[in-house]
């Protein structure tokens, strides 16, 4: 443990330890995890770093360092995660909320002209619960059903429900995709796991050791899950629903043509911040009689 005290000191040493973990971005980390150990603002951190720590401080944040230095993300040693501008509980039962699936959250609001309408939205695997709930949060008169089949995940989603104020409006079910459930919905989003079996072991550390293996392995292509949904998705929609699934990079041709071949049109594929096609969308064709 280091002997100095001071912000200034601290973070040097913990960061030079970071960087021969291998950790892509010492300096934010150590900052980050410091201002959490310490209780103070980043700003703080950053700028005064000749403040003094607490001793407490100091042995809390050797604590959160030895996490990170054996590849544990940040938000899963600190427990929270910021998504669609919202803060979400975070656990080693549920995949980390990634920036990527904004995507999705994005292009459903798209293709919603009026955000106060009455719609009732499914979310398959909903982990963290961040995509049902991002879209509750913009969406004041939807309500959801959330699936998983991950008990400790639908506990996470339940808390983050309860503390983002939108319990009321939404239902968490343990469940294999849309089994034993009824009824209809106007959205069906899902972000299944959709890596490669065979890819898995090698991603790196803070994927493949700290998010659950349930959330990541799609079966020996990446596409399983979305093969298995797909009878619920079309059992469960409207006659008009919009559905949005997120891909794994290079899977939007094959999941496009697996939408279109269980009826839905109007597929589009939707680009992540670099460009990588991250969201397959479809509408649900109207049958003409
Ligand atoms: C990639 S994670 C996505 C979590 C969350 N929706 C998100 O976007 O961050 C996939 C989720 O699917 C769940 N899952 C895996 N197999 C499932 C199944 N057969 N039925 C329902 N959920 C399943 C996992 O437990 C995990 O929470």
């Amino acid at each position: 443990m280091p002997d100095a005290s001071n912000v200034g000191a601290v973070l040097l040493a913990a960061q030079t330890r970071l960087k021969s973990a291998g950790v892509d971005t010492p300096r934010l980390d150590a900052i980050l995890l410091l201002a959490e150990a310490a209780t103070l603002s980043e700003d703080l951190i950053r700028s005064r770093p000749e403040m003094p720590l607490t001793h407490d401080a100091v042995v809390a944040f050797e604590a959160m360092l030895q996490r990170r230095l054996r590849r544990e993300p940040v938000s899963k040693i600190i427990g929270r995660r910021e998504f669609w501008s919202l803060e979400f509980r975070t656990s080693s039962d549920v995949l980390d909320p990634r920036g990527d699936s904004e995507t999705l959250v994005a292009g459903v609001l798209a293709a919603i002209p009026d955000r106060r309408v009455s719609l009732r939205i499914v979310d398959f695997g909903t982990g963290s619960g961040c995509l049902l709930l991002s879209l509750l949060h913009e969406l004041p008169n939807a309500t959801g059903v959330g699936i998983d089949v991950s008990p400790p995940a639908l506990s996470v989603a339940q808390d983050n429900a309860e503390r983002l104020g939108l319990s009321s409006r939404c239902l968490f079910r343990l469940g294999s995709w849309g089994k034993g459930i009824e009824g209809t919905f106007d959205i069906l989003i899902s972000n299944p796991p959709y890596i490669e079996s065979g890819v898995v072991p090698g991603l790196e550390p803070e994927v493949a050791d700290y998010d659950p293996l349930l959330a990541l392995d799609g079966g020996a292509d990446g596409l399983d899950a979305y093969r298995a949904l797909l009878p619920d998705l079309v059992r469960l929609a409207t006659k008009d629903a919009f559905a949005a699934l997120e891909v794994g990079m290079g899977q939007d041709v094959a999941v496009s043509h697996l939408l279109a071949g269980a009826g839905f049109g109007e597929i589009a594929v939707l680009p992540d911040l670099s460009g990588i096609g991250r969201v397959v969308t479809g509408r649900k064709s109207v049958q003409i009689p």
